[in-house]
């Protein structure tokens, strides 16, 4: 085997103790966020990075696809036992995996090595309406102690928001710095470049009403993920529309990166299974690859 290389970005900005973040996040619903996190994660984690994935969205999508949405949360906490400070990162976080059988079974499904969950949790809902009535309990700080707090391993930590700005989400933003990065997926087929300028001023106001003398989140786009984008089979003079007006507008200032139309990504809640491990030469694994390896993350076990 040959000598491991080095990451080509910094995984341990300014030496702090909790890894690099990237947040899936675009005030639109249906606009790829799960899909971007459960392939990205699963590529990096195939290249040889220690990566966690956390489900904050009360959908569990992510949960789902990655096979422990139907886990008894009496046995495994989730992302809300986290929150609450009821159970730590590691008892709040399982193997993810993808299907290989039926029924609910252990042996139904095979591991993904180096890829860890956070499991989602209906009750977050909730976290809006408790941080109202006993901000005490419902700390909007939990992630940043859940960062402060870390000593483990890990050499990213992928989030799957939910997609407004709620009191939930600004929780999760607020530890990110200029190091770590927003990454807004804008599905091109039913989304208008439009909702990308509402997350700009959104997280713009975001930053504005939670500084403090002693915090100032930064969460920070750089590269914006055109998904869905028109192919020679599926043509669509709309969507190459809209790519065409976010290349206009957004195009000098940040990455632009296009994961093509596929049939294949859609089987992803279905099979319970990401597409690296049922369509591993896909075209979107093609597109999701180029995408890892724009971000920074090479492959740390090259064959
Ligand atoms: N490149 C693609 N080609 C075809 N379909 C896609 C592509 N990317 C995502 N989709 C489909 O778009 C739909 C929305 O994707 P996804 O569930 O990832 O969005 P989301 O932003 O997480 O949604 P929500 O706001 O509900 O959490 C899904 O049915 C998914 O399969
Ligand atoms: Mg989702």
């Amino acid at each position: 085997m040959s000598s491991k290389t080095l990451p080509r970005r910094n995984l341990r900005p300014h030496g702090r103790n909790w890894p690099l973040i990237i947040a899936a996040l675009i005030i639109s619903g249906g606009s790829a966020k799960t899909t971007t996190i459960s392939i990205l994660a699963t590529i990096l984690a195939l290249r040889g990075y220690k990566v966690r994935v956390f489900d904050f969205d009360q959908q569990r999508n992510l949960s789902h696809i990655l096979c422990a949405k139907h886990l008894d949360d009496a046995q495994f906490p989730t992302i809300w036992d986290l929150i609450r400070d009821e159970a730590s990162l590691e008892e709040a976080s399982v193997p993810a995996r993808f299907r290989v059988g039926d029924g609910w079974d252990d042996d139904a499904f095979a591991e993904i090595p180096n890829l860890m969950l956070v499991r989602g949790s209906r009750h977050v809902k909730n976290f809006d309406t408790e941080a109202a009535v006993a901000p005490e309990r419902m700390l909007v700080g939990w992630f940043e102690k859940v960062c402060r707090e870390y000593d483990g391993e890990d050499d990213v930590w992928l989030l799957d928001l939910p997609a407004s700005l709620s009191k939930l989400t600004v929780s999760a933003l607020l530890p990110l710095t200029e190091d770590d990065e927003v990454l807004p997926p804008v599905l091109v087929t039913n989304k208008e470049e439009e909702d990308l300028g509402y997350t700009f001023e959104e997280l713009a106001e975001m930053v504005e009403n939670m500084t403090t003398r002693s915090r100032r989140p930064a969460p920070t786009i750089k590269n914006i993920v055109m998904c869905s984008t028109p192919t020679s089979q599926k043509k669509g003079i709309e969507y190459a529309e809209t790519v065409e007006a976010i290349e206009r507008q957004y195009g000098e200032n940040f990455s632009l990166h296009k994961i093509r139309y596929t049939d294949v990504i859609p089987r992803q809640h279905r099979l319970q299974a990401t597409v690296p491990a049922f369509a591993p030469s896909s075209a979107p694994m093609e597109d999701y690859k180029k995408l890892a390896t724009a971000l920074g993350f090479n492959d740390l076990e090259p064959a």
